[in-house]
């Protein structure tokens, strides 16, 4: 029996995640849960974000996953260290890899994060890259309207640019040489996003990092799948509405069959 990886994410933004992981594990199986109901986490307490985290983790743990991977940049900086507490399964999530990353890329040692005012407040890839680097200055950004300006697939819209361009002035100003994305939303803005902060700046894509990651777990475990096993993958929201569909469609360029599921009951 092959391994399931589940991926949650507050919404549909984490299928950035799962495009990068069907890329690499194009036969392994996956669920994911989208928590649309619930979507933004980003603006959310702690104390709810890691609750629901906890929730989000324990739906895919039973239906079946048996590995995790935290797509929600504003859950990964917020409820990892808890969910490995209260949960044994390998837990993998967006913020190391794309670190690694990063540290790998600096020159300068300069290293600018953009992300939701939870993932900024959280103070982690500050903390991370620290204690890797300790002489690397981190720079951050929350970006709160990025969110919205995706989901209303904004991407090239001259409002849109203008308000990367006010957010990423801070970083600019620093001089930083490498950009971490923190938000699963940011990938679809990558272009803009690089044309404001300038062409030296090399941008860090958390969704192609987290996927190599899985795989070499997988495959150092002799677990990569090689053919498809059972029905598929399958895709749960806690809310389903046509606009979760237009959303999904701008995400992937496709149109994914969601089942609708309430945390609560077990279907
Ligand atoms: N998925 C969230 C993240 O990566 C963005 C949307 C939200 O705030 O829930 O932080």
């Amino acid at each position: 029996m092959s391994i399931t990886i589940g991926v949650f994410d507050s919404g549909v933004g984490g299928l950035t995640v799962v495009r990068e992981l069907k890329r690499l594990l194009p036969a392994q199986p996956l669920i994911y849960f989208g928590d649309t109901a619930r979507t933004p986490y980003g603006t959310k307490s702690q104390e709810t974000i890691i609750q629901y985290a906890r929730e989000d983790t324990r739906f895919l743990l039973e239906r079946g996953a048996g590995i995790l991977v935290i797509a929600c940049h504003s859950a990964a900086s917020t409820a990892t260290s808890t969910l490995r507490q209260e949960f044994s399964e390998p837990i993998f999530e967006v913020i190391t890899p794309s670190i690694e990353q990063a540290l790998a890329l600096t020159k300068r040692k300069i290293i600018g994060l953009i992300g939701t005012r939870a993932t900024v407040t959280s103070g982690v890839y500050e903390k991370a890259i620290h204690a890797r680097m300790p002489d690397t200055k981190v720079y951050s950004q929350a970006c709160p309207l990025l969110v919205s300006l995706v989901e209303e697939g904004w991407l090239k819209a001259r409002e849109s640019r203008m308000i990367v361009k006010k957010y990423l002035r801070p970083l600019k100003n620093r001089q930083i040489d490498t950009l971490v994305l923190g938000c699963t939303h940011y990938p679809l803005l990558k272009q803009t996003i690089q044309e404001k902060i300038g062409k030296n700046v090399k941008i860090v894509d958390p969704s192609a990092e987290i996927a190599r990651a899985v795989y070499s777990y997988l495959e150092s475990k002799n677990q990569l799948s090689e053919k498809l096993h059972g029905r598929g993958d399958r895709f749960f929201v806690s809310d389903l509405t046509p606009t979760t569909q237009e959303v999904v469609q701008r995400f992937l360029g496709t149109r994914v069959q969601f089942e609708k599921t309430s945390l609560s009951c077990r279907d």
